[in-house]
């Protein structure tokens, strides 16, 4: 028994060891450069509030949402991080309208990367819980330049998807297509170890999570579907509710307890909030290899094609039974 390393595994030779049984060590390079990019974020997040960080830049995104100084920074974090590794042709981030391909990588580099930098980043000002969430594609044709082609995909065609959560600690929870796997920062060291293998969503229990005050702009059948949740006539029977306004958060609790959370579409704004291919995707991705399931409302999130960057997407996220209930609920006969 090691006397100094209570979880002996460190993340960089774990993503090695994987990489090297697919006999590929690209996907280990790219994983390991995201963790130092959620190292480099986790810091500034930490150090913020002591160097008048925090508060807005003063621009709108291409979301139409404020964009705080810890988003522009989070996201130049990860276009310097990968503008050194050949193997990523571009980048495509919530902060940028269009796709960001390195210029001199233009016929080079197997894979893309698409993320949302900072998630969550309303809760920053009150020193609450934010994310970051990653997703990675293999290229249609790396010998061509990249093009948003490489961006719109299915999500069901993610080589590896993941998200860090920094919260009290620092997580890093990720997927290459097989078990799902969590580590925790240890920030003395400066490194992850893996502390949360082989990750399976509970099937029973858990919390609903959904932004409540939402209801009136819900048709009849969503309202329904909240109120079964909230009420406790689901299968799984009643659990506590819990929002805490951060994807990443709230999906993590979902992970690690069960339930469900749901980013519904509204009357007047039926895709909802949440965007497909870089929020969305990569948690369907976890969700599924977890044991649980993702969907629309009426598809698997899995095998919705993107036809923009940024194209939104209603959201049901979490166990499997849960989330069949709410997808049962919204599209049953009704008696009438
Ligand atoms: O990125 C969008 C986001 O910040 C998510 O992290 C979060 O779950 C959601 O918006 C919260 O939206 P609302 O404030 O509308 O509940
Ligand atoms: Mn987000």
């Amino acid at each position: 028994m090691a006397k100094y390393l209570s979880h002996p595994t460190l993340a960089d030779q774990f993503f090695r060891d994987q990489g090297s049984a697919r006999g590929s060590g690209e996907l280990s390079t790219i994983l390991n450069r995201v963790t130092l990019a959620g190292r480099m974020i986790a810091n500034a997040v930490l150090r913020a509030g002591l160097e008048g960080k925090l508060g807005r830049t003063g621009d709108v995104n291409v979301q139409g949402e404020e964009v705080k100084k810890l988003d522009a920074i989070s996201n130049e974090i990860f276009e310097e991080v990968f503008d050194g590794i050949p193997v990523v042709a571009g980048l495509a981030s919530e902060e940028r309208e269009e796709v960001h391909v390195y210029a001199r990588d233009a016929t080079r580099g197997k894979y893309v990367l698409l993320h949302d930098p900072l998630d969550g980043s309303g809760n920053l000002d009150v020193n609450g819980s934010v994310g970051t969430i990653f997703s990675i594609y293999r290229r249609l044709d790396p010998e061509q330049p990249a093009t948003l082609a490489d961006f719109l995909r299915r999500g069901s065609e993610q080589v590896a998807a993941g998200y860090l959560l920094y919260g009290p600690a620092t997580l890093f929870v990720y997927t290459c297509g097989g078990p799902v796997h969590g580590f925790t920062l240890d920030r003395s060291v400066g490194a992850f170890f893996l502390t949360h293998p082989q990750i399976q969503i509970p099937s029973g229990g858990g919390t609903y999570a959904v932004n409540e005050a939402n209801e009136r702009l819900w048709d009849e059948r969503t309202r329904a579907v909240v109120r079964t949740f909230r009420e406790g006539r689901t299968v799984c029977g009643r659990r506590g509710a819990r929002y805490v306004g951060a994807l990443v958060a709230d999906f993590h609790r979902t992970l690690m307890q069960g339930g469900i959370y749901m980013y519904p579409g509204e009357v007047e704004r039926p895709a909802g909030k949440l965007r497909l291919l870089y929020e969305a995707a990569p948690l369907a991705l976890i969700a599924r290899q977890a044991g649980g399931h993702a969907s629309d409302g009426s598809r698997a999130i899995l095998d919705v094609a993107a036809t923009s960057l940024h194209q939104r997407t209603p959201l049901f996220l979490g166990a499997r039974a849960d989330v069949a209930e709410a997808e049962r609920l919204l599209w049953a006969e009704r008696p009438d």
